[in-house]
């Protein structure tokens, strides 16, 4: 990718000196290509950035937590995601990189109807709309309503509730699925119940992991 760029840079006469000047010469073929950084696509970094600039209220996750996300969700080969609460649509959309290698879809619920649309605007400009779908309402209200179970849930709405969403949600989370929640190292005196629960509950491995300083659990759920 990077050695494309720089070749529609040259002349093609040029193109063809520079190859030969950089390899050929010296073992007859050409050299292997640099791995391509792994990174998103320059508009959806800027889309990234931009997103968080305008996030006065400093919801959205942290762009170290965004990464952790798009590797485990890409790694797994999840199909089937839930995201509690969207905001506007940072956590989503590197989600949604990550299910555009795996061919999977995301549901992103958020009760705040600026928000909502302001996501839905994101996603669009991300691409992702054939991926991520965003709900506007109370997820208490529209997870019920979603039809079938789910391979990875992200918790990241108010933090009083993460024990009713858990007790609502893990039931719908397949087997060998994932439950991740958001901000259980810097708020975890806000969920002393939830953490708890996870930590007893049957059938269930959990773990904690700080990309950043907010921390994230993850619950696995045995086979
Ligand atoms: C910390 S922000 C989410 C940030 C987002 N995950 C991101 O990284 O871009 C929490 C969001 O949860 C939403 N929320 C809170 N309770 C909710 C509920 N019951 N249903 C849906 N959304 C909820 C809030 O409106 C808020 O926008």
């Amino acid at each position: 990718m990077m050695f494309q760029s720089r070749r529609r840079l040259l002349a093609p006469g040029l193109a063809a000196l520079a190859l030969i000047g950089l390899g050929a010469s010296r073992c007859g073929a050409p050299p292997p290509e640099p791995p391509a950084p792994a990174r998103s696509a320059p508009q959806e970094t800027a889309l990234l950035q931009e997103i968080k600039d305008k996030d006065q209220g400093q919801l959205a996750i942290s762009e170290e937590d965004g990464r952790f996300l798009r590797v485990l969700v890409a790694t797994r080969g999840t199909r089937r995601a839930l995201e509690i609460g969207g905001a506007s649509g940072y956590s989503g959309i590197w989600i949604g990189q990550g299910l555009r290698q795996t061919g999977g879809r995301l549901i992103s619920i958020e009760y705040d109807p600026v928000r909502a649309q302001e996501a839905a605007a994101n996603i669009a400009r991300a691409g992702l709309s054939d991926i991520v779908q965003v709900i506007h309402g109370d997820a208490f209200a529209e997870v019920p309503k979603l039809d079938g179970t789910f391979d990875m849930i992200f918790l990241d709405a108010w933090k009083q509730d993460y024990k009713r969403f858990f007790d609502m949600t893990f039931p719908r989370l397949d087997p060998g699925g994932v439950f991740l929640a958001h901000n259980v190292v810097n708020k975890r005196s806000d969920m002393g119940d939830f953490l708890d629960a996870i930590a007893a509950a049957p059938g269930a491995w959990s773990s904690i992991i700080a990309p950043s300083g907010e921390g994230m659990s993850l619950t696995y759920k045995q086979r």
